[in-house]
């Protein structure tokens, strides 16, 4: 469904993404392990299209995005849920998701969205500024969701959040997975959150990946390495 390939990225003169490549299937969820400032939110950016790619491929269901602006890799079907979640504090949590609804016909947010995150329904006419970290980061999730992606990428989704919500999060993003056709591809620190979520692991270091596993043969202890200093 996701097809990345040879992508490198720069920051001016200085390369970050050194040619990464994989692939990620429809109902599968990857995750992209990576300590500080290796390249995670860079390989985002670049799969939406926020950063310039320098050379390299990616695709989404067979179709290259890789010279289309990020509007039209959204309706091409990628969603992106941002590093720090980056919702509107002043809209409420209605408002909030319905920007994801922007290109649709219905305003109407589906129950589907409120069953998954419960306490989105409970909150729903709250600023999402005064909303829990946590819970923010459930609605930037529940924003990218209504615009039915293919591929749904999360930027460290548990940075700064509470254990109990992180919970809350692996199971609904399990859940999403049950009702619809999506890929995941997730950006992590905390790998108990990624072996609750993905079937595939790689690890990310200075801008290249290096160790792939599926999640039955992760060798914990070594991944464990990886993500520490
Ligand atoms: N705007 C920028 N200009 C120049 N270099 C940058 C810029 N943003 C990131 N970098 C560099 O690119 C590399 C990768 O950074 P990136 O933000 O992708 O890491 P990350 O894995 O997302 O880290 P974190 O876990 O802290 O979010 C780092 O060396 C960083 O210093
Ligand atoms: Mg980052």
């Amino acid at each position: 469904m996701l097809e990345v390939k040879d992508l490198f990225v720069s920051y001016g003169q200085s390369e970050a993404l050194h040619g990464i490549s994989f692939e990620a299937n429809k109902n599968e969820t990857v995750a992209i392990m990576g300590r500080n400032g290796m390249g995670k939110t860079t390989l985002f950016k670049s799969l939406m299209g926020v950063l310039p790619t320098k050379s390299g491929e990616i695709s989404v269901a067979g179709s290259s995005v890789v010279k289309d602006e990020s509007y039209k890799r959204v309706a091409k079907g990628i969603a992106y849920v941002p590093q720090g979640r980056m919702i509107f504090p002043t809209l409420t949590v209605e408002e909030n998701i319905q920007t994801g609804l922007e290109n649709s016909k219905s305003k109407k947010i589906p129950d589907e969205i409120y069953s998954l995150f419960p306490v989105l329904f409970d909150m729903r006419a709250r600023k999402g500024g005064n909303l829990s970290g946590g819970q923010q980061q459930q609605l930037a999730i529940a924003r990218a969701l209504v615009t039915n992606p293919k591929v749904l990428l999360l930027d460290e989704p548990t940075e700064g959040i509470q254990p109990s919500i992180i919970k809350d999060i692996a199971k609904a993003l399990n859940e999403i997975r049950k009702l619809r056709e999506i890929t995941i591809v997730v950006s992590e620190q905390v790998l108990s959150f990624a072996m609750d979520v993905a079937d595939r692991l790689f690890v990310i270091e200075g801008g290249r990946l290096v160790h792939e596993t599926t999640r039955a043969d992760t060798d914990a202890e070594r991944i464990k390495a990886y993500l520490s200093v």
